[in-house]
């Protein structure tokens, strides 16, 4: 497996956690744990990459309690469910992969219809994502609110260091809850936790040291954020550089600069074909099949695909930061990896290419030259909702012309 010719295939270290290779499957919500019970499926599917080289794969969106979830299908980091995770973790490390998990809390929007109350985000207002189920409205978080999500966020870490993750990744960005507390589109608040970038810091940065303090120094801890949101009034460019840097100062041992909400802007995120055609596939619910028919092609444009298309952004962010660095964005070849270790990068996350290609680094072990015939059409992004969980329509069925 190990090629000299290629540096993505040489080993890597993470704060202590040796990875033989510099490849991690990135986190991609994977729907294959109903009732958010983690089983077979998911195991298999996180096997598939397992086997095919990776040094380490990211469970998806771990939501750090049942209120962090979106809907009812995600994980929630819980005793209830030690010992289904266990085998998990355990049976993925038997393939000699590495296991991360990303710690997920969606905050103001939620579809699911197992939370009592409604959501809570920096601010009250609309539910954006269970509006069209009836989950209409969102509250705002008391102070006392923040204190049980960082304790929420503590506690998930320990729970999750005790069932045998290897590594855990916060998630900074995409919209979620932490992000919309960063967002100054989205927080609007008038205490300490609003207003400037130091005050809609403070939630993250609290969050992040409770982690630290639940894992300790030498576990690793990843975090995800988005170097923009789109809409005007969101997170800038800028903004994600002092944030990086904050981060880093507080320890984080590595930062994933992705692009782009999941709400607002998710065509920045992925780039390609518009992402509509796969949605409308599997969205059930009449109210949201009007508002995308109507409103879909004006928020998920199609948007031209190119190779590494974050990575002269983020090498702003490798440019002010001094812990490891994960490329993620578009990287689909020997040559992309190359081109990105060469920027100073210390590893590569991977999503639609491995959902295409889940054994491309033992195929670029034999043929250094194979770049991954993933396209780019997002027909993936849909299957997020598919009962069959996530794959690639295009070279695993299902594909839709
Ligand atoms: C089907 C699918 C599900 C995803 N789910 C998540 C998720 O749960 N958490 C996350 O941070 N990103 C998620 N993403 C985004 C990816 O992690 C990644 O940021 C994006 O696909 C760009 O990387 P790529 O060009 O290597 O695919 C998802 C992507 C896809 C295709």
């Amino acid at each position: 497996m190990q090629s000299i010719s290629n540096p993505a295939l040489t080993t890597g270290n993470l704060n202590g956690l040796t990875l033989k290779n510099r490849l991690i499957k990135a986190g991609t919500f994977e729907n294959l744990s109903p009732n958010g019970i983690p089983g077979t499926e998911l195991l298999n599917f996180h096997k598939k990459f397992a086997r095919g080289g990776i040094a380490m794969t990211t469970i998806g969106y771990c939501a750090v309690e049942n209120a962090g979830r979106l809907n009812a299908n995600m994980l929630t980091m819980h005793e209830d469910y030690r010992e289904d995770l266990r085998l998990l973790v355990q049976g993925i490390q038997d393939q000699g992969c590495k296991v991360s998990g990303q710690m997920g809390h969606c905050g103001a929007f939620s579809k699911n219809h197992t939370l009592k109350g409604r959501p809570k985000g920096p601010r009250g207002g609309l539910n954006i994502l269970g509006f069209a189920e009836g989950m209409w409205f969102c509250d705002a978080m008391t102070l006392s609110d923040i204190d049980h999500l960082v304790n929420a966020y503590s506690e998930a870490a320990t729970f999750m260091k005790s069932v045998g993750f290897d590594a855990l990744e916060i998630h900074f960005g995409h919209g979620y809850g932490l992000c919309q507390f960063l967002s100054p589109l989205t927080n609007k608040r008038k205490d300490n936790y609003g207003g400037s970038l130091a005050n809609r810091l403070r939630l993250p940065l609290r969050v992040l040291a409770a982690v630290r303090e639940a894992v300790g120094s030498d576990f690793p801890i990843l975090g995800k954020i988005s170097m923009s949101e789109g809409p005007r009034g969101g997170i800038r460019y800028e903004d994600s550089i002092k944030i990086c840097k904050a981060l880093d100062e507080a320890g984080i041992d590595a930062i994933i600069p992705s692009n782009g909400t999941s709400t607002m802007s998710p065509m920045l995120m992925f780039r390609g074909e518009s992402i509509l055609p796969a949605l409308l596939r599997y969205e059930k619910n009449r109210l949201m099949r009007i508002i995308l028919k109507l409103m879909g092609r004006a928020m998920f444009p199609t948007l031209p695909f190119y190779e590494l298309y974050l990575l002269e952004q983020a090498k702003r962010i490798r440019e002010v930061v001094k812990c490891k660095m994960v490329y993620i964005g578009g990287a689909a070849s020997a040559e992309n990896f190359t081109q990105i270790l060469d920027a100073g990068f210390d590893f590569i996350q991977l999503g639609r290419t491995l959902l295409a290609d889940p054994d491309l680094p033992q195929i670029l072990a034999e043929k250094p030259d194979y770049k991954s015939r993933c396209t780019h059409c997002n027909q993936c992004v849909g299957t997020i909702e598919s009962p069959q969980g996530i794959h690639c329509p295009v070279f695993f069925g299902g594909a839709q012309s």
